[in-house]
């Protein structure tokens, strides 16, 4: 949800802001821009869509200079234009800075401080930087009207600001919106995601919420909000290149469809080297019930959580979207554990409940994909997913490494608690069953495209169905096929469609059924009849112990409870390959950001 960058001290500041913001374009894409002074040459350029607009508009402006400045925005305030890009200017064009977050109070601010100042874009973005040169012409020099307007702010909010009058100087604050500062030889850079600058340096100092930060190609000052000046340990950022490259893949979502076999053995690796601690397992196994908070696919995950959670460890577990929940709290147990799940640990609708709860003094655990990321930082304890960056905005590798982890923390809980069910369970060895069940859903990908070209790609409308698991498994699917291909797709519990959904149902509509779970499987066959006698295109996928002549697509048996992990690779790929067919952007579909910063 936006991507910022900075650079000072380094002449190559052009091409590193365009490099990086390359590497944030999954943060948004709705527009981009960079601000280089070089001297007393000030270099604004902006541009509607991706980066490469910006790039080739960058290019034929021979932009230059050691300092600078970019964004890619996703748009919150104002719709997507050139006067809505950042960085935006002050009225006397002495200060350019670029935002990533929303400001709450701008409209206060502008009618306070700024009533006589011409706006150039609707954004709540323009209001910091006027006022920025609103109380720089009173008279504070630019560090104090920086502080000044950060104190007023309410909000959240990455900023990197310039002064065209001083080119060795950049400054930097943050709440709540995710910030770092990289140390380079000689320069100094800064940006929302280390991914950004990783090719430029590894060593990265974490910012904290309303600090203020001074860069100057030697230093970096770093200021808390009384004005002490506050020591940090730089860490090394793990971000490995090849990870972030999509090697000979035409888009990121099927290389990362791909990787999922490996990132089971990942994580087999990962926690059989370094097992979930007991003090956590303490912690959580003493709890009455566990509520798990999250959005979108790493819900839908959180509810495959639950089935395991309940059946191994036998804790009540209630699933919750962060959205909903921080606004409307539920009534809570005596003893509640909280679960926040979250593949880039920095979704603000999970965060705003996270906060509420530490408020609250409730334990707590984030499971993510980024180490450091500010839900991983705010948690009394992390699991990594080991997943590796997700690039494409479909989540996929990440959902798979979400349930996995699931999977081992339900396992370990109930062999802590010395539930017979899950002593008995080898985890690590059925992660492995699922690896392999996977590699061989891979393996069949041309009889999923074609399914894909004869059945979804031409639909307006599609369904999918299952019971228990698969339920839960429908509703990804769903959510992915209509989040890139843009066609109408809606999860329904098989048995609920009856009681209303089935009304849609019409000549040609194709109807993807999941069939993993031995309990209902005789129900779904009905429903399948159901569809089916109403003109439904069924696809349905089952696991080889439940298939019967009739089923389309037929999965390697793995742990009942475990079933998800497999059974959502076809719908990924059933999405992707629609997506493909219908030509649109399989890595970017239009209206998302990878990174929702914003509640
Ligand atoms: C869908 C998707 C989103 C995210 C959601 C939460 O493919 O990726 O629904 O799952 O925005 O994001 P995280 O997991 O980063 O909190």
């Amino acid at each position: 949800m936006c991507g910022i960058v900075g650079v000072v001290g380094n002449q190559n500041a052009t091409e590193m802001l365009l490099q990086g913001l390359e590497k944030l374009e999954y943060r948004g894409y709705d527009s981009a821009g960079i601000f280089v002074l070089d001297g007393n040459k000030e270099q604004l350029v902006k541009e509607v869509g991706r980066i490469k607009n910006l790039r080739a508009a960058v290019e034929k402006e021979n932009v230059s200079g050691a300092l600078g400045i970019g964004h890619t925005r996703w748009a919150t305030h104002g719709k997507p234009t050139k006067d809505n890009a950042h960085p935006h200017c002050s009225e006397d064009q002495r200060y350019a800075l670029v935002h990533n977050g929303v400001i709450e109070n701008y409209k206060e601010l502008k009618e306070k401080y700024l009533r006589d100042v011409n706006f150039h874009s609707d954004t709540d973005t323009e209001v910091i930087v006027q006022l920025v040169g609103h109380f720089a012409k009173e008279g504070l020099s630019t560090k104090e009207a920086f502080k000044k307007v950060l104190s007023e702010l309410e909000g959240s909010y990455a900023l990197a600001l310039i002064d065209v009058q001083d080119e060795n100087t950049l400054y930097v604050a943050k709440n709540k919106s995710p910030l770092l500062v990289g140390i380079g030889e000689d320069f100094h850079v800064v940006c929302s995601d280390a991914m950004a600058m990783v090719a430029y340096t590894k060593q990265f100092l974490e910012i904290m919420d309303k600090e203020l930060v001074i860069l100057t190609k030697e230093d970096v000052v770093i200021e808390d909000v009384q004005g002490q000046v506050q020591e940090r340990t730089p860490f090394e950022a793990k971000v490995d290149m090849s990870d972030i490259d999509k090697g000979t893949y035409e888009h990121y979502m099927l290389k990362e469809i791909d990787e999922q076999p490996a990132v089971m053995r990942k994580i087999i690796q990962a926690y059989q080297e370094k097992p979930i601690s007991q003090d956590l397992l303490a912690q959580v196994a003493q709890s009455d019930r566990i509520y798990i908070v999250a959005c979108g696919t790493s819900a839908h995950a959180g509810w495959i959580g639950k089935n395991l959670i309940e059946n191994w460890a036998g804790i009540p577990v209630e699933v919750h979207i962060a959205s909903e929940f921080g606004y409307h709290q539920p009534v809570l147990s005596e003893r509640p554990f909280f679960i926040f799940i979250s593949q880039s640990g920095e979704t603000a609708d999970s965060r705003q409940v996270l906060v509420k709860v530490k408020e609250q003094g409730y334990p707590m655990l984030t499971l993510t994909n980024v180490e450091g990321s500010t839900l991983s930082r705010e948690a009394n304890a992390t699991l990594l997913l080991h997943a590796g960056p997700e690039i494409a905005v479909a989540s996929t590798k990440a959902y798979t490494a979400q349930v996995a982890v699931l999977s081992i923390l339900a396992q370990n809980l109930g062999a802590y608690l010395g539930k017979e069910e899950a002593k008995k369970v080898d985890v690590f060895h059925e992660l492995s069953i699922v690896a392999n069940a996977q590699a061989s859903v891979l393996a069949q990908r041309d009889e999923l495209a074609e399914l894909a070209d004869r059945y979804l790609a031409q639909a307006s409308s599609t369904f999918y169905l299952g019971r228990y698991n698969d339920y839960y498994v429908a509703l990804e699917a769903a959510l992915k096929l209509k989040e890139i291909s843009y066609i109408q797709a809606e999860g329904f519990a098989a048995g609920e469609l009856k009681h209303g959904p089935i009304a849609l149902i019409e000549e040609g509509v194709p109807v993807v059924v999941l069939m993993t779970d031995p309990t209902t499987v005789a129900q779904t066959r009905g429903n399948i009849e159901e569809v089916q006698s109403r003109g439904a295109e069924v696809i349905s996928i089952a696991t080889e112990e439940l298939a019967n002549e009739k089923t389309t697509f037929v999965l390697e048996n793995i742990h009942p409870l475990m079933t998800a992990l497999v059974s959502v690779v076809p719908c990924q790929l059933l999405a992707y390959y629609t997506t493909l067919q219908k030509g649109y952007d399989v890595d970017k579909p239009r209206n998302l950001a990878k990174s929702v910063t914003v509640e």
